[in-house]
């Protein structure tokens, strides 16, 4: 039964679940150099939790579930989580993971009922990886690509964080990967929501659009997703290229989705910082605690480079 229709008339049937707020990258954009201060392991909410919290969001209309972290393969057992979501008849289980230890998961994660994974990749360029995540993994990332493509867990989409003057000379490079292999690359405005966010690296979807267009006819594409991306193709291209403007034309008035923090919160607006607390409760306790933070959900986020007045850091909140 849908009882998540918001006062705004959106329908909510997506959760996107952070299951730790750990991560073995450092993104500039997600976190500070310093990284953050971790959560302790008794405040993160429990594999048995986050189902009890699913069981009832699904008989309120979440139908789609979406773990992120911090990085979400860096939490022990989470085929196990995985498995436990699959018996709820959920219409997409995924993941969104920075891959550097998926080639070694991928099947498993397949085997275990994850339908999807959206892989983060800003650079193919070794130095610049190491620049951007403060980290040298990207062989690890590769074989993380290719692994979840053997294994099945497709759509695969390459989420990169368009930075000007930091990425924007890939941006045909990754139009071209989207041609040559079944990847679904999405560019993604860059978002003041933790890290250093720089207001002279912002660059609009219009701008990267234009730039592709000079080389490439954007034509019209569908892809399978719950999300916000726009998506399009170039010619014969075996995969699909997306576009997210959280900034230039967000897409806030279509919301469809609340989010559950490794901390046991539910959070109204990825952007906001009301937060409703959901921990230890009776089932009709979390369903109350649904309601509430649909109540708080606000029309529009109000995210600015000025102005930053976010709580919380992307890696705490998983995108
Ligand atoms: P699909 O189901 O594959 O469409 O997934 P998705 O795009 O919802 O998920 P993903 O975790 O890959 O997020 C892609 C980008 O969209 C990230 O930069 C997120 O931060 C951003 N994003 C996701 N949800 C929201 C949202 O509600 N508001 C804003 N502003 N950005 C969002
Ligand atoms: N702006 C836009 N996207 C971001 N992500 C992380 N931080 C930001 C930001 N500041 C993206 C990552 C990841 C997804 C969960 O969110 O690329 O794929
Ligand atoms: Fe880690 Fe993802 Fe944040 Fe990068 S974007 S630091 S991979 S949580």
């Amino acid at each position: 039964m849908q009882k998540l229709i918001d006062q705004h008339g959106r329908k909510i049937d997506y959760l996107r679940i952070s299951i730790t707020d750990r991560c073995n990258l450092r993104c500039c954009y997600c976190m500070p150099a310093a990284g953050v201060e971790n959560k302790k392991h008794s405040e993160i909410i429990s594999y048995e939790e986050i189902i009890k919290i699913v069981k009832t969001a699904t008989q309120m209309g979440i139908k789609k579930i979406r773990l992120t972290g911090g990085e979400p393969l860096v939490r022990k057992d989470i085929e196990v989580l995985v498995s436990e979501l699959s018996s709820l008849n959920l219409e997409d289980i995924s993941m969104t993971s920075n891959a550097v230890v998926l080639a070694e998961k991928a099947e498993l994660l397949k085997k275990s009922g994850l339908d999807r994974i959206n892989i983060s990749l800003d650079t193919l360029k070794k130095e610049k990886f190491e620049q951007i995540t403060r980290r040298n993994y990207l062989p690890e990332v590769l074989k993380g690509i290719n692994a979840a493509l053997r294994a099945d867990l497709k759509p695969v989409k390459i989420n990169m964080v368009v930075m000007k003057g930091v990425n924007d000379d890939e941006i045909l490079d990754f139009v071209e990967l989207s041609s040559q292999k079944e990847i679904n690359v999405r560019f993604i405005e860059y978002m003041p929501l933790g890290g250093e966010a720089e207001a002279e690296k912002f660059m609009s979807t219009k701008e990267t659009k234009n730039l592709i267009e000079t080389k490439y006819e954007l034509l019209p594409a569908v892809t399978k997703g719950s999300g916000p991306a726009n998506y399009f193709k170039i010619e014969d291209a075996a995969g699909t290229i997306g576009f997210i403007s959280a900034l230039s034309e967000h897409f806030c008035s279509s919301c469809n989705r609340l989010r559950l923090t490794a901390d046991a919160k539910i959070k109204p607006c990825l952007a906001g910082n009301q937060e409703v607390e959901i921990k230890g409760m009776s089932r009709a306790e979390i369903e109350s605690a649904f309601l509430k933070a649909l109540e708080l959900k606000p029309a529009c986020h109000h995210l600015d480079f000025t102005e930053q007045t976010y709580h919380r850091n992307m890696s705490q909140i998983g995108g």
